[in-house]
């Protein structure tokens, strides 16, 4: 074939110890019908992809279970590999990054670097838990919040107040493994040095891959951009102590690459173990000299693995770099996040156990999807209504309705239909439909294909092939309305072929041909080509199964392994803070403070942390909470102060107690007391503070 090109694709590895859910689904499903597409080009495209086995989370989780992680691993795999298999995901490769192939090239990467000068070691302090003996990575420490004083707040971040501290800062800290209390230790932790990468970044971020198409979409470049833009990038921690399920790093026992190190090196090992089985070049695809494409499908919340550290140890270590990088958004259900109590974080295998089309979804996810990094909702009633009257009302009943008079009248064979109007309106589009396609704008190309679809029906109204067959002499004009039909239902499938492949499949068959490649979108079917009996192709979505499947994910909240998290959270790396969260002069000037008088403060009923305070600005009075309590037994002390709050803040709800209008600030003591900070004698309310 001319201009084949050859085409290597990934979706991001799910991690091996939770289920797979629709959010899950919605990347695996928009990289298969990209995959999908390119096959039915004609282009040589491989999908790989990998269960991430490694990590304390999963060896927590097995250790939890009372099995070793090999064995939670393996059974894992099985339970992804059928759920996505159930979809209709069509891998090339579902692999593992515990696997022999991400071992070897996990090593090599990092000794490459090493040699390149890009891993230095340091020394690092770090909490360690001493009852379990092994360090806490951040999320398995919690306390209370060192700002707001919430209790029971992870190690990075505060979920009542947003505050993001180190685990050290914690307050009364206790490690989530144990409950004892984590104490500082010292270790010698490898580093890679993206410090020396981030001129290389700059370009590669914001530059085109040789099909001249940008490596990243415009708001994951802006976003890569806010990073690289001044000073420097961070060095990144790859090294984690034994206890640790994962790698052991070469000379350095009791050492282990930490996961994501090894994580994107399993496409690698995902596909040099396709390469082994069926015989490919693995340099062909991932060599410096590679002509091949390389794309990851990914979502946002693991941009900068991919943007920056995946794409720099690859630059680094003798590999070619990602042609693109797909970012696409967040699922949610009904407008909402996914949620285990609402029912709506639905597992993929509780859409499969519950009888749904898995094809349902997939048309439904495909004509939510672009090529942007936006949030897609999931509209249940929508989905309902949507299905049935595009899937089943618009488009299998025009083979349904056309299939019974070829058959009964016309022994199943179809006339030549070449050179029908209708037909060149529907083969017309299939450049501008594979465009959409390659563009990842799948909205708009099921969006064209409706449409034409409609054009379609109307044609059957219009020439009502029901009346032409009770007509004396309208047996040719009968003949040729259904052959049009039913050419227009070869082409309408072959473009849906990609979204829909198991229909393509059972569409074939009744069509009586190989397969429904693109190619189908421009041709008809010969001259006395006979068709066989049409099997109904689709049913229609009952509200009762939706329902039903809700209340199944609603079920099945306590039988969930406690490892897995309600919602997934932006995807940190462990201890890593990126430039952009430093705060240039501009953003701190953004900050507006203010000398505020303190009218009046009171305890709050039903906190023992919270202070309530009636501030006079100068221009407005306004109530601030602030979580200081401990510190002052006697607030109305406090009445007629000059204190500094922070004035521009958005209103924050605090639990039940009210809003927050700002904030005031407060440092500790020598004592651990937070206490207010004051002003020199003769400042004004509403003073500028800075
Ligand atoms: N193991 C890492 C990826 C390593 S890639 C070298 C990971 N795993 S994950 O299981 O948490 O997520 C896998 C993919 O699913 C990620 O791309 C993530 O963005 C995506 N999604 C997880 N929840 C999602 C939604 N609710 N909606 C859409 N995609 C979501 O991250
Ligand atoms: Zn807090």
């Amino acid at each position: 074939m001319k201009n084949q090109r050859k085409i290597l694709v990934t979706s991001a590895l799910p991690y091996a110890n939770g289920a797979i859910h629709l959010g899950h689904m919605v990347e695996h499903i928009q990289t298969d019908i990209w995959v999908r597409f390119q096959k039915s080009r004609g282009h040589e495209c491989y999908y790989c992809c990998a269960d991430d086995t490694h990590g304390t989370p999963i060896m927590l989780a097995a250790q939890k279970q009372g099995i070793t992680p090999e064995q939670l691993i393996e059974k894992t795999h099985g339970e992804h590999l059928s759920d996505f298999t159930g979809f209709g995901i069509g891998y090339d490769n579902y692999y593992s990054t515990h696997s022999p192939e991400n071992k070897q090239y996990s090593e090599q990467i990092y000794l490459a670097l090493k040699a390149n000068d890009k891993i230095i070691s340091k020394n690092i302090n770090q909490l360690f838990d001493p009852e379990k003996q092994m360090f806490l990575p951040d999320r398995f420490v919690k306390g209370e919040c060192p700002k707001c004083h919430a209790k029971d707040q992870y190690g990075d971040n505060c979920e009542v107040c947003g505050t993001t501290y180190a685990p050290t800062d914690l307050i009364q800290p206790y490690s989530v493994v144990s409950g004892a209390t984590p104490v500082m230790k010292e270790t010698e932790h490898f580093f890679f040095k993206l410090s020396d990468c981030a001129d290389f970044l700059r370009t590669w971020t914001s530059g085109n891959n040789a099909q001249g198409k940008p490596h990243l979409q415009d708001e994951a470049r802006n976003k890569m951009n806010e990073w690289l833009k001044d000073g420097e990038l961070a060095d990144w921690d790859i090294t984690r102590d034994a206890p640790y399920f994962g790698f052991e790093i070469p000379n350095q026992p009791n050492k282990y690459f930490y996961v994501w190190l090894d994580a994107p090196v399993g496409y690698m090992a995902s596909f040099q173990n396709l390469c082994d089985r069926i015989g490919l070049n693995f340099n062909d695809y991932f060599g410096k000299d590679s002509q091949a494409e390389l794309y990851h499908f990914i979502g946002k919340d693991i941009l900068y693995f991919h943007a920056l550290f995946w794409t720099a140890m690859l630059a680094y270590s003798g590999y070619r770099t990602p042609s693109g990088i797909f970012a696409h958004g967040f699922l949610t259900v009904d407008g909402q996040k996914m949620s285990k109590s609402r029912g709506t974080f639905i597992t993929a295998k509780s859409y499969l156990e519950q009888g749904l089309n898995p094809e349902w979804m997939r048309y439904y996810i495909a004509a939510k999807l672009n090529s942007k990094i936006e949030d897609i909702d999931l509209n249940l009633n929508d989905f309902i209504a949507r299905v049935n009257s595009d899937l089943v009302g618009k488009f299998v009943n025009i083979a349904a309705r056309a299939s019974g008079f070829i058959q009964k009248r016309f022994s199943g064979s179809l006339k030549d239909v070449s050179q029908s109007d209708l037909i060149k309106q529907l083969t017309e589009k299939s450049e501008q439909i594979a465009q959409d396609y390659e563009d990842r704008e799948y909205n708009k190309a099921i969006r064209e294909i409706m449409a034409l679809a409609d054009l379609v029906n109307e044609y059957v109204d219009e020439n009502k092939p029901w009346e032409l067959a009770k007509q004396e002499g309208a047996d040719n004009q009968l003949h040729q309305v259904c052959s049009e039909l039913i050419n227009a239902f070869k082409i309408l499938a072959a473009y849906l072929s990609p979204v829909l492949p198991k229909l393509a499949v059972q569409a074939a068959e009744f069509l009586n041909i190989e397969k429904l490649d693109w190619a189908q979108t421009v041709s008809t079917l010969p001259e006395n080509h006979k068709i066989n009996e049409y099997k109904h192709l689709m049913q229609r979505i009952e509200e009762k199964q939706v329902n039903a499947l809700i209340e199944a994910n609603k079920q099945n909240i306590e039988a969930q392994p406690q490892t897995q998290v309600e919602e997934k959270k932006a995807d940190f790396p462990e201890g890593y803070t990126p430039v952009s969260a430093q705060c240039s002069f501009d953003d701190f000037v953004k900050v507006d403070m203010r000398v505020a008088k303190v009218l009046n403060c009171e305890a709050v009923e039903g906190s023992t942390k919270l202070l309530k305070f009636n501030l006079d600005l100068g221009f407005e009075q306004r109530t601030i909470f602030s979580g200081i309590a401990a510190s002052y037994p006697n607030p109305a002390e406090l009445n007629g102060t000059m204190v500094i709050a922070v004035v521009n803040f958005a209103p924050r709800k605090m639990a039940k107690f009210g809003v927050s209008e700002g904030m005031i600030l407060s440092a500790a003591d020598g004592n651990g007391q937070l206490k207010l900070l004051t002003v020199h004698e003769g400042a004004k309310a509403g003073d500028k503070v800075g």
